[in-house]
Order: C-alpha cells, then sequence, then structure tokens
C-alpha cells in the first residue's frame, strides 16, 4: 500500500533522506527508529506529500503522491511532529472542520467523532479550548484528527511524544487493534515502543536504511542475545567466574559489577551455543550458590548504538 522508490530529499548541502527504497504492506506497523536528523520527520513529510522529494517516487494505494496528491492524502490519517491545532477551538469544533474538510458524511460526523473520542479518550476535555490543554492532551487530539476518517494509511511521528504512561499504553493498544487491514507507519525513540506495536522495524541514520527487519531479529543482534547474567556472593565470585568461564559453550565472561555483596557478570555465548543447562548443571555441583540467573534476550538499545554509529559497545 505504500511503495518509496529511491526517495532522495537535500536541504541545500544537507542530505537528509538518501534514496530510500521500500514497501509497506496492509496489516503492516512500520516502526521507523533513528538518532535525532536521521530523516524520519522527513520522510514522512514526503510520504504524506507535505514536501516534495528532490527525487524519487511514491505511491500510496496506487495513487502517485507527487502526481495526485489528493487522492493519496484522501488515504492517509497524518499525525506530525507537533501537530498544527487551532488555540481557539476545542476538541468538538476541530474535528468537525477537520471532518467537513476531508468531506465526510455530515449526517455521520457526530457519531464518529464521539467514537473517536471514547477511543483516545478525549472525553472530559471535548469542549475546553485546546489552548489551555495539556501536551499530551494536544497530542491525543492530533491523533484523534489522524484517525477521524478511518484511513488505510496511518502515519504517525512520535504518536506517544508526550504522553503518560498509562496514555502511552493505551495509544499503543488502539494502534496495534487498528492495525488489521491498514498499513500504519510510526516514528519512535522509545525501542520497547516498536516490540509493542510493530511488526517490522526499520533504522535509518543520516537517510538512509541501517537495518529492516521484525523486531526479534533487531534484539537478536545485539551481543547479550542469548547471554546469561549471574549474581554470587562475592566471596565466591572468582570461583564462579572460573568454574562457568571454562565451559566450552561460554566465550567470554564480561560486565562484571559488584552491588554489597553480590557480584554479577555476564556469560557471553560461544557461537550458536545455548549456556542454560551447562551453567545450572555447573552449578549445582559447585562450592558456590546462585544468588540469581537469567537469560538475556539481548539488548535493542545496544543494537541501536552498534547500527547507528557503528561503534561496538566495550567488551564485544
Ligand atoms: N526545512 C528544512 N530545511 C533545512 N533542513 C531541514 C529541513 N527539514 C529538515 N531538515 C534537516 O534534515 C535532516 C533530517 O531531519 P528530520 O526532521 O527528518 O529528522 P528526524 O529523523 O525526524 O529527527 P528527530 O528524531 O529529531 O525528529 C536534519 O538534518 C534536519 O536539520
Ligand atoms: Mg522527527
Amino acid at each position: 500500500m505504500i511503495e518509496i522508490q529511491n526517495l532522495t530529499k537535500r536541504f541545500g548541502p544537507i542530505t537528509a533522506v538518501d534514496d530510500l527504497s521500500f514497501r509497506v504492506q496492509s496489516g503492516e506497523v512500520l516502526g521507523f527508529l533513528g538518532p535525532n536528523g536521521a530523516g524520519k520527520s522527513t520522510t514522512m513529510k514526503m510520504v504524506t506529500g507535505f514536501l516534495s522529494p528532490t527525487s524519487g517516487a511514491i505511491q500510496v494505494c496506487g495513487h502517485d503522491v507527487l502526481k495526485d496528491a489528493a487522492a493519496a492524502q484522501a488515504r492517509i490519517g497524518y499525525l506530525p511532529e507537533g501537530a498544527p491545532l487551532y488555540p481557539d477551538m476545542n476538541p468538538r469544533s476541530m474535528m468537525r472542520f477537520v471532518g467537513r474538510a476531508r468531506d465526510m458524511d455530515v449526517a455521520r460526523l457526530d457519531a464518529r467523532i464521539d467514537e473517536v473520542c471514547r477511543l483516545v479518550h478525549l472525553e472530559a476535555v471535548m469542549d475546553q479550548r485546546i489552548e489551555t490543554l495539556s501536551k499530551g492532551f494536544k497530542r491525543r487530539v492530533g491523533l484523534a484528527l489522524a484517525i477521524l476518517h478511518d484511513p488505510e494509511v496511518l502515519v504517525l511521528d512520535e504518536p506517544t511524544d508526550g504522553l503518560d504512561p498509562n496514555q502511552k499504553h493505551e495509544v499503543r493498544e488502539l494502534i496495534r487493534t487498528m492495525s488489521a487491514g491498514k498499513v500504519i507507519v510510526l516514528s519512535t525513540h522509545i525501542l520497547e515502543e516498536v516490540e509493542a506495536v510493530c511488526t517490522r522495524a526499520m533504522i535509518v541514520a543520516q537517510g538512509r536504511i541501517k537495518f529492516d527487519g521484525t523486531p526479534a531479529e533487531l534484539r537478536a543482534r545485539s551481543r547479550f542475545a542469548g547471554a546469561i547474567e549471574v549474581a554470587v556472593h562475592t566471596s565466591h565470585a572468582e570461583d564462579a567466574q572460573r568454574d562457568l568461564g571454562d565451559l566450552a559453550c561460554v566465550s567470554h565472561v564480561g560486565e562484571v559489577s559488584e552491588v554489597e555483596s553480590e557480584t554479577r557478570f555476564v556469560l557471553f555465548p560461544a557461537a550458536e551455543a545455548a549456556l542454560l543447562e551447562d551453567v545450572q548443571r555447573v552449578a549445582a555441583g559447585a562450592e558456590w550458590d546462585l544468588l540469581s540467573l537469567a537469560v538475556d534476550r539481548g539488548h535493542m538499545d545496544d543494537v541501536f548504538r552498534t547500527v547507528t554509529t557503528g561503534e561496538t559497545a566495550e567488551g564485544a
């Protein structure tokens, strides 16, 4: 439903988006990740027809965004970064205004407004002037406007930015429930959010795709994936590290830290090795006791750093 080919955007000497090509299919929730200035918002602005590319092509639901922006935009709901709202209007009048501008059926508009108001929890503020709303409520109004016409394609630029933890949770649930039969592209700086709502993660840096895969694949790239963190009493730390470090399935021991009388360290697996059984067997027969043991699924922040800076974290 979204197809992007060789999309490039330059601002003078800056190449914000550098030859991006990808497709997003119905049912997919694509999470855009990347450092500040990576080109996420610029890409979203081009997909929604708000900014024209320097070169490249974009199709949304079969409509060419450059040649027939109106047809494409009718199928898109867009929550921009810092979504513009009329401060003098209240959420209800703003939604009516946008509904009419979108040519929605006037007879059904009020019912749809009530429905959307419940979905994004705006009930308490529907008749309050927008300029007097808190940041999170303004964000929710922006989201309400984006989903009002029940579009097939949703482009959400940091949809949970500024929301409290309960609202973040609610909005993620909402995105998940809406995703069937739609294409959703969202950007976020919250790595866990990608795992919570996205079927696909894309890391962009300097306008280029650095990673494209499932959130699980992203996490699995972490040097911590499959590692085991062990805690023992500090008086036994040396023995435990030696006994466990000697295992053939352990490539090395790292990340040693000591808090009060507890020492923690991480056993990194040798290629393709599974550590758990061997570690448990050694621990069961040892002179020392395990205080805790946890298998790591990998750290997204660790992969993010590696992928976007080319830097490998120390100890790798
Ligand atoms: N209108 C503009 N004029 C000049 N440069 C721009 C313009 N819009 C964006 N840029 C530049 O393009 C680059 C990409 O910006 P963009 O807003 O797409 O980043 P982003 O990935 O959304 O970052 P953030 O995570 O901070 O939102 C930046 O270097 C930015 O300064
Ligand atoms: Mg941005």
